[in-house]
């Protein structure tokens, strides 16, 4: 490999080969970077298993789909490379993204059906969006004044590079004295943040909007478990109001997943501590890691 990279730094797969991550690169002219002409997913690797594989990579179609990109990869090589790419890091507990962009077009034209797209991939230590005081005490969120793209715009399904909101969101929150932002539609119904969805529990019972939003693997798995458990959970559109009077808040992502929010708008939730149904979420999607069906293990041997 070359240089002195520490291969636990990250792997990726960049035109056919793996180099370190630090040494992978996209060409300026790429779409996806010039244009967020893009799509991906991401998956997670938890004490060497990646948690949902398939239904991540099938989900990376999707949007592939519904953006017009296409692959001459099936499903089955897809994984291949991206168990390769966590293989030759080493690593237990990582973050493993798969990349589509449109690609570079041919000289003297912008016309995006002549485009060769494109595949990159990468593993890299595990990302949690909450550091490990704000994951046992609980973040400190705002409903930031930012609009999420309208789905009518670009439909949020389709997982995409445009994030421009969620992160003015995000420098919102740090002005107000938090730490994290959930962005409302022009109802007034909240939607989602940067890497996550939201839950509301009140009266015992879960509510997350049912559109307008990226249909997070997180947010699927916390609906299988509440129903496996009997607790109700709504999909329906959730008001800013109500999110402000909930009993408990999490927020849910690949990246870190099931994370507490003890403060909204500066109101602080029952006493300030994360409350029971999230630690109860919590802990049955930490135990979910290794459940048959849902993990695929890692051979890290050469
Ligand atoms: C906008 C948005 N919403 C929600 C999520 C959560 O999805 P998942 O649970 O699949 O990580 C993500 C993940 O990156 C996201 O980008």
């Amino acid at each position: 490999m070359a240089g002195d990279h520490n291969p636990a730094d990250g792997i990726a797969f960049v035109n056919g080969t793996y180099v370190p991550l630090a040494e992978a690169s996209v060409p300026l002219v790429d779409r996806g970077f010039v244009r967020s002409d893009a799509t991906y997913d991401v998956v997670h690797v938890w004490k060497g298993s990646f948690f949902r594989l398939g239904d991540h990579i099938e989900r990376f179609q999707a949007s592939m789909r519904g953006l017009r990109l296409s692959l001459p990869l099936s499903a089955g090589e897809i994984a291949w490379i991206l168990t390769e790419c966590v293989r030759r890091s080493g690593l237990r507990d990582a973050y493993v993204q798969m990349t589509c962009t449109r690609g570079i077009a041919p000289k003297g034209t912008r016309d995006p059906r002549l485009c060769e797209n494109r595949f990159y991939a990468f593993a890299q230590p595990f990302v949690w969006i909450a550091n490990e005081d704000q994951r046992r005490d609980g973040l400190k969120m705002i409903i930031s004044s930012v609009q999420r793209i309208q789905p009518e715009a670009l439909d949020p399904r389709l997982k995409n590079f445009h994030w421009l909101d969620l992160t003015m969101g995000i420098f919102e929150a740090y002005d107000r004295d938090a730490v994290t932002a959930v962005l409302s539609d022009r109802d007034g119904n909240v939607t989602e943040g940067a890497g996550f969805n939201v839950f509301t529990v009140r009266g015992g019972t879960l509510a997350t909007p049912d559109h307008g939003v990226f249909e997070g693997m997180t947010r699927r798995t916390v609906i299988e478990m509440a129903a496996e458990i009997g607790l109700a959970c709504a999909l329906r559109p959730v008001s800013a109001g109500e999110l402000r009077d909930a009993d408990e808040i999490f927020i849910t992502s690949t990246a870190g997943g099931i994370m507490p929010v003890t403060e909204i708008d500066g109101r602080i939730l029952g006493n300030g501590r994360p409350g029971p149904v999230t630690q109860r979420i919590h802990d049955l999607y930490w135990d979910r890691q290794h459940a048959a069906g849902l993990f695929t293990a890692v051979d890290y041997r050469d």
